[in-house]
């Protein structure tokens, strides 16, 4: 059976940094509590106007696309994950597929939020396996500067997100050993609503026993309850967050996730030459280490400079870490990732 191999990999991140001390002058908050409660010390907001989800994606998918020695015209399927795509629909594939004017190819985006990106490389790798496709384009991309709540209300999620891009290129591993070994899929809808984006949405409160239903325009039965005037003066369109929730879950969900991948292929945390997790709180990361027995050189991150970027944290750290040498052949390489749903996954690779 032929694997896939991850062959090329591309980051961007925008130029305008966001310090902690920024933060401060629209919020009540502090560098020292930024840094304390989850390692960050700045992250990279897009261009107001210049820049979106896809035009930042397209910048990580060119370089991913020279690394592979390819060029677009050989792309033959697009995946995209992202919770802060350029429009609510279409997706952002079919913008990538357009803005790079690439063929009439197959584009399909993933919507599993923090663990996007490994569920839209799993899906890649299925498509090589069956030998359907030879180079696929895996992108992770989040603008999330422009939904986020900027004043002290919404500080705990604000603080924490930041905007970038990743993509790599999957193709058939050359060489038997080589590539993704196997990826995990989890979820446990249970506690949709701990972290979640409710509007704009068709839940009418259906989730919360419809209560404010009558709060809606009733002679427009329908068209005002997906996106309201009510729903922006009571800022109920930005994110959710309950951290403690997110973060008691998150510490059990990425030690299994990892040990279901090492333990399918017969190794152990000591095999492993890099761990590359999910940005998502530097504190996890080093919870997650301490369980696994981790040295410091075998977990990469990089949350303190660039904030949790969701779907684009992992292909973002994967393309620094291989950037900076730590990624070489024969590396035994986990990616795993928790967040929002929840969803949970890892992959491992063998580079
Ligand atoms: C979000 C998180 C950093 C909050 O840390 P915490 O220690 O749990 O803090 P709490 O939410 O209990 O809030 C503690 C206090 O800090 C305050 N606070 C929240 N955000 C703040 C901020 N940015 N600056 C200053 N104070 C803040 C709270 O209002 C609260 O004040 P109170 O005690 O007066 O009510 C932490 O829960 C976390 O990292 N969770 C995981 C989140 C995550 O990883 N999400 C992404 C998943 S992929």
């Amino acid at each position: 059976m032929i694997r896939s191999k991850i062959a090329g990999t591309g980051k961007y991140v925008p130029e305008n940094i966001m310090t902690n001390e920024g933060l401060t002058q629209y919020m009540q908050t502090s560098d020292e509590w930024i840094r304390e409660r989850t390692g960050i010390q700045e992250r990279r907001y897009a261009d107001r106007t210049g820049e979106t989800t896809t035009t930042m994606a397209i910048e990580a998918a060119k370089i991913a696309i020279e690394r592979a020695g390819i060029t677009k015209d050989d792309i033959d399927f697009i995946i995209f994950a992202t919770l802060s795509p350029d429009y609510y629909f279409p997706g952002c594939g079919v913008l990538v597929q357009r803005e790079m004017k690439m063929k009439e190819i197959g584009a399909l985006d993933v919507r599993n939020q923090c663990s996007g990106f490994v569920y839209a490389l799993s899906i890649g790798d299925q498509f090589i396996r069956t030998g359907t496709y030879k180079n696929i384009l895996v992108i992770g991309s989040e603008k999330h500067s422009f939904g986020l709540d900027f004043s002290t209300r919404g500080r705990n999620v604000s603080v924490i997100f930041g905007d970038g891009a990743g993509a790599v290129i999957l193709q058939p591993a050359t060489n038997e050993n080589q590539g993704i070994l196997s990826t995990h899929l989890h979820s446990d809808g249970e506690s949709a609503e701990v972290l979640a984006m409710f509007n704009p949405g068709t839940h009418a409160n259906h989730w919360n026993g419809g209560q404010t239903l009558a709060d809606f325009n009733q002679s427009s039965p329908v068209g005002d309850m997906f996106f309201s005037h009510e729903m922006i003066e009571k800022a109920q369109v930005y994110p959710n967050m309950d951290g403690p929730a997110v973060f008691k879950k998150a510490i059990v969900k990425f030690p299994e996730v990892i040990h279901e991948a090492l333990n399918k292929n017969g190794y152990t945390p000591a095999d492993l030459n890099l761990l590359v997790p999910h940005q998502a709180n530097l504190r996890i990361s080093q919870f997650v280490q301490q369980q696994l027995g981790l040295r410091d050189d075998q977990v990469f991150n990089n949350i303190q400079k660039y904030g949790n970027t969701t779907a684009a944290s992992i292909p973002i750290a994967l393309c620094e870490a291989w950037e900076q040498g730590k990624v070489k052949e024969n590396d035994l390489v986990c990616l795993a990732a928790f967040g929002s749903g929840f969803t949970w996954a890892s992959a491992l690779i063998r580079w």
